[in-house]
């Protein structure tokens, strides 16, 4: 029989980086938009995992904290797992670790939520399958997520309205 639901553990997906000085600043530290890359590309794999679709694009990423830097040499592990599915997007949670080599132990350094959406060959976007939560971490973030949904359908609808009202020419 076809499948109708997907669990959380079936999309979870996992990425780990060694940070080289190219992806730093002068002080060592690992650039933000390198970080905003990995913690995109980690959440687009567990996307893709659930929805099984052409493709997924990213939507939108939340508010992002870098909450402790990340120096070259460090061993970073990105975790992401989707928290709902809603009718063509999925909210995708992503979690950024730093692991001490030596002990073993993880020191959070960012988190973010992010929006991909499953389209076609034609960038139209498809339904994607529901998704069960199993876990009661994965329920309350499954709760959770559809009231970020909200704050986000206020905001597109206000910058869509900003959209319109904005003409051509306005960044000359
Ligand atoms: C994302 C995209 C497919 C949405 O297309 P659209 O014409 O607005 O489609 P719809 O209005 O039907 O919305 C489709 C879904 O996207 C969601 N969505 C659209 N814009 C969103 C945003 N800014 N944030 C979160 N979700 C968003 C809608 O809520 C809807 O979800 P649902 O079907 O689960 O209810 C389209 O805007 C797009 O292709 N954007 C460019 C994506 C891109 O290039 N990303 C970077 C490279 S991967």
């Amino acid at each position: 029989m076809a499948e109708t639901t997907r669990t959380v553990r079936e999309s979870q997906a996992e990425r780990s980086e060694i940070i080289f000085p190219n992806d730093a600043n002068a002080l060592g530290n690992l650039f933000g938009g390198r970080l905003m890359q990995f913690i995109d590309l980690v959440g687009a794999v567990a996307a893709y995992r659930h929805a099984r679709s052409v493709t997924v694009v990213t939507a939108s990423m939340d508010h992002l904290d870098f909450v402790a830097p990340v120096h070259v040499g460090d061993l970073l592990i990105l975790r992401a797992s989707v928290n709902r599915a809603f009718r063509t997007s999925m909210e995708v949670g992503v979690k950024a670790m730093v692991e001490d080599p030596k002990t073993g132990a993880w020191r959070h350094v960012s988190s973010a939520y992010l929006t991909y959406v499953a389209v076609d060959g034609h960038g139209t976007p498809v339904p994607v399958m529901p998704i069960v939560p199993e876990t009661e971490h994965e329920k309350r973030r499954f709760e959770d997520a559809e009231r970020r949904r909200q704050m986000r359908s206020t905001e597109v609808t206000r910058r869509r309205e900003l959209r319109k009202a904005l003409t051509q020419d306005w960044y000359l």
